[in-house]
């Protein structure tokens, strides 16, 4: 398995002092207190054993309520299943649902460990391009193309890491459409839900699927700021629910208690917090576009999530090289878009969830070094 790209740029800027960091998708909010303060309680009374697999009862309920009102996914809480992070969601998810040597459909741009996670589990990938003429959004006609014999999942994101795409009700429904003519699974990582920056709340796929062929995966990390609690959480049809909790048992049994009670409480407390979140986010993804924009530097425009997608090629260097030299020359970590998939070689993707300070003078950095390197028409 490739390690990811993401990574690499994250080890060698911790090595350069004061490097400023772009390339992570780390909030820079603190988890809100009074979710601080619920996992604390539960820890100091006791709460420190074992839970049931697939989480604790009140949790279960209450992410029940949760994607029944906001995602419009009716579940049931035997639907629902807690993991460390959205991550161990996906893993186990595919992991219920292919045999080693079944072919994954993703996106070309997407997060890396899709990837990383079928290379460990001995799945085969196959590479459906995100059209810039269709916001980057997936389009069926080209996922049919490259279906194959052993094609089983496909993997979906929305709002999409790494180009801040949300993909519309409409599409989400042809692609379930898709999915049930062809006997496929969709796995819809939908980690950013609650980060749009239009509206509350992405469409989600899972609010299309009569068939029960939807498996959604969601997180407490990015719409809580809660990354290091790794609390996730999956919503699938019964049967698949229950091999995602068997297999939880021998890789990690289930998340520890005092975080599963954080995470009750985050959803359970007020909400004002994910608003003030997402208004920053939306702020500094107008002054970033605005600044690109000024800058003539070509990007997809973010309607949710936390990142920019950067078109460098004007620079005259590759996404790697450009990278690097970014890092070293100007102090500024970015994430390679080869990192993504080969339709990333010319971009990079700059992370708004960064502390503003950091990310206007990051950027501000980013376009100076266009401007010295741009290639002269
Ligand atoms: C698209 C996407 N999915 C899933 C995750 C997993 O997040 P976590 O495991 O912290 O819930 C991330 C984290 O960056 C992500 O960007």
């Amino acid at each position: 398995m490739r390690r990811s790209g993401i990574r690499e740029v994250f080890d060698l800027a911790s090595t350069i002092p004061g490097a400023i960091h772009l390339e992570m998708g780390e909030p820079s909010f603190e988890t809100p207190a009074h979710i601080r303060r619920a996992a604390a309680d539960a820890a100091d009374r006791g709460f420190t054993k074992y839970t049931p697999n697939a989480g604790i009862p009140e949790l279960r309920e209450a992410l029940a309520r949760k994607v029944s009102a906001r995602n419009g996914i009716d579940a049931s809480p035997d639907q629902i299943v807690v993991t460390p992070g959205g991550v161990a969601a996906l893993y186990g998810t595919l992991l219920a649902l292919c045999d080693p040597g079944d072919e994954v459909l993703i996106s070309d741009p997407a997060w890396p460990n899709y990837r990383m996670i079928a290379a460990l589990q001995h799945l085969d990938v196959r590479r459906f391009p995100l059209d810039p003429a269709d916001g980057m959004c997936p389009r069926a006609d080209l996922i049919e193309e490259r279906m194959g014999e052993r094609s089983k999942v496909l993997v979906l994101n929305s709002p999409g890491n790494p180009t801040g795409a949300v993909t519309s009700a409409s599409t989400l429904r042809e692609l379930v459409d898709l999915a049930v003519t062809y006997g496929l699974w969709i796995v819809s990582d939908e980690v950013y839900d609650e980060l749009v920056f239009d509206g509350e709340v992405a469409p989600s796929a899972g609010a299309h699927d009569s068939h029960g062929c939807v498996v959604t995966v969601f997180s407490f990390s990015k719409t809580y700021a809660m990354t290091g609690w790794r609390v996730g959480y999956a919503v699938a049809p019964p049967e698949i629910a229950a091999l995602l909790t068997k297999a939880q048992e021998p890789i990690t049994a289930c998340v520890n208690g005092p975080a599963q009670m954080g995470a009750l409480a985050a959803l359970e407390g007020p909400q004002d917090c994910v608003a003030e979140m997402r208004a920053a986010y939306r702020e500094r993804r107008d002054r970033v576009v605005e600044l690109l924009t000024a800058g003539g530097v070509p990007h997809v425009e973010p309607q949710g999530a936390f990142y920019v997608w950067v078109d460098v090629s004007s620079s005259g260097l590759g996404g790697v090289e450009f990278a690097r030299r970014l890092l070293e020359d100007f102090g500024v970590a970015v994430a390679p878009g080869s990192a993504f998939g080969s339709c990333g070689e010319a971009f990079v993707r700059v992370s708004l969830a960064a502390a503003p300070g950091d990310l206007y003078e990051g950027v501000g950095r980013l376009l100076r070094a266009m401007t010295e390197w741009r290639c002269p028409p």
